[in-house]
């Protein structure tokens, strides 16, 4: 019995974040059927670039097809600045460490790896839970040759992107910042997107705006924006014939999604409007309980996209977890996120654990990870042996992301928070 209380499930799934129509969307999508735009060109898709470039506070922005093809783009951008290298082959980071973020979701180094570099992993900072600037130093005192950094915002709430970017301009490094689930978030009013010498944002189905799929590359050079033009439409030279002088991708975002990411920036503020009382709701609902809600950096302002917790250690039931299991041992007084999962599956409502730190997966696990102390290969040794600490996979085994569509309701919430409230009971 995983709801103690016996609460009734909901009728319809209550989603961790699904999308929300208004009709506008509609409207231009239609627009683009009736003026036979239905391909990759068109009005729609030049609203969203100029939209997308005024909200992220960037120059310019290229619509693409989703959020890792613009990632891809950037990582292109910067190797070709940085090595030089012709954009004729992949390959263009073969062999060259790249910084990463570790506790993020795999799209923002996936690109990294097509194109032959090596992920290393950067210390989550645990008050923040994005990348820690002290181990970001660390890094570039251990490998002074990386010349590429790539940061993500976690769940909407920012870390300290502007300390990264000033850490990479003394290092000489360039920046790529993945604001996939941060549109709309901001440091010290400079939105999130801007920090970054190349930025890419997300309209994927469970963002906080979205065109089913879709994303923008963010830059403030009109060169960068042109070229992604061009190298997201199959790298077509200026002829009357298919002239091609480097690799293309078919990356371009359709201007059929475009109507659909159009009608939602209309709706951007409100979304977020609803995220942060969704989160404030949570955060007050919880107070007594031996558990934190993600952390907001001062001076940051979060878009609240998902909102998750994180319980108290001295709370934790018992836990484990193997790559593709869990159980627990139910407690009184404790719970654990495998406990509060399946009290919210019970009612029909998705929960999700917080993302599995990149260097915990099977494929990075022998990656460099890099802490404030120094390197540290395969962390989760450590971590069982009880030497440095490992931030990231203690936020994993303790977080769980939380209900936050906002179509949820205050009284669905309630229930919500009931049910996890009696985890703990
Ligand atoms: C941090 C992060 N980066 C990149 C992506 C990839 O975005 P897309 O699905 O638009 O390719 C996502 C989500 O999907 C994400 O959460």
């Amino acid at each position: 019995m995983f709801n103690k209380k016996g609460i009734a499930p909901f009728e319809s799934k209550m989603w961790l974040a699904s999308p929300t129509m208004h009709g506008e969307e509609l409207e231009y999508m239609t627009e683009a059927y009736n003026t036979n735009w239905m391909s990759t060109v068109g009005e729609n898709i030049n609203e969203v670039e100029k939209t997308a470039a005024q909200k992220s506070g960037v120059k310019y922005a290229a619509g693409l097809s989703c959020c890792t093809a613009a990632l891809h783009l950037c990582c292109k951008f910067a190797s070709e600045k940085l090595y030089g290298k012709p954009a004729i082959s992949h390959g263009a980071l073969e062999g060259k460490r790249v910084f990463c973020s570790d506790m993020t979701f795999d799209a923002t180094l996936n690109p990294v790896v097509y194109e032959g570099g090596i992920p290393v992993f950067i210390e989550t900072e645990e008050d923040s839970w994005n990348m820690d600037p002290k181990s970001l130093e660390k890094a570039f005192e251990i490998y002074p040759d990386v010349k590429l950094v790539i940061s993500a915002e976690l769940y909407g709430f920012p870390g300290r992107m502007d300390q990264i970017k000033r850490i990479c301009e003394k290092h000489g490094a360039l920046l790529i910042e993945d604001a996939a689930e941060a549109l709309g978030a901001a440091i010290d009013g400079k939105p999130c997107g801007s920090f970054g010498d190349y930025g890419a944002i997300s309209y994927n189905g469970n963002k906080i705006i979205t065109g089913s799929s879709g994303g923008c590359l963010l830059t403030d050079e009109i060169e960068v924006c042109n070229k992604a033009k061009k190298w997201s439409t199959q790298a077509r030279e200026d002829a009357p014939w298919y002239q091609h002088e480097e690799v293309g991708y078919n990356y371009r975002m359709s201007n059929v999604i475009a109507g659909v990411i159009r009608g939602q920036y209309n709706y951007l503020q409100e979304h977020i409007d609803k995220k942060k009382a969704i989160y404030e709701r949570y955060k007050a609902a919880f107070s007594d309980l031996p558990v934190k809600m993600n952390p907001i950096t001062p001076g940051t302002t979060p878009n609240y996209w998902l909102s998750a917790l994180i319980i108290d250690k001295d709370y934790m039931c018992e836990q484990l977890r193997s790559d593709n299991k869990a159980l627990y041992i139910a407690q009184n007084g404790k719970s654990c996120p495998t406990e509060i999962l399946k009290a919210l599956s019970s009612i029909n409502a998705e929960g999700r654990p917080i993302w599995k730190p990149m260097h915990m997966q099977p494929m990075y696990r022998m990656h460099d990870v890099i802490g404030r102390e120094g390197t540290l290969r395969c962390r989760t040794n450590a971590y069982i042996e009880g030497g440095v600490r490992d931030i990231g996979a203690e936020i994993f085994e303790r977080g769980v992301c939380l209900p936050s569509d906002i179509k949820m309701t205050a009284a669905q919430q309630d229930k919500i928070i009931e049910v996890i409230r009696s985890c703990f009971e």
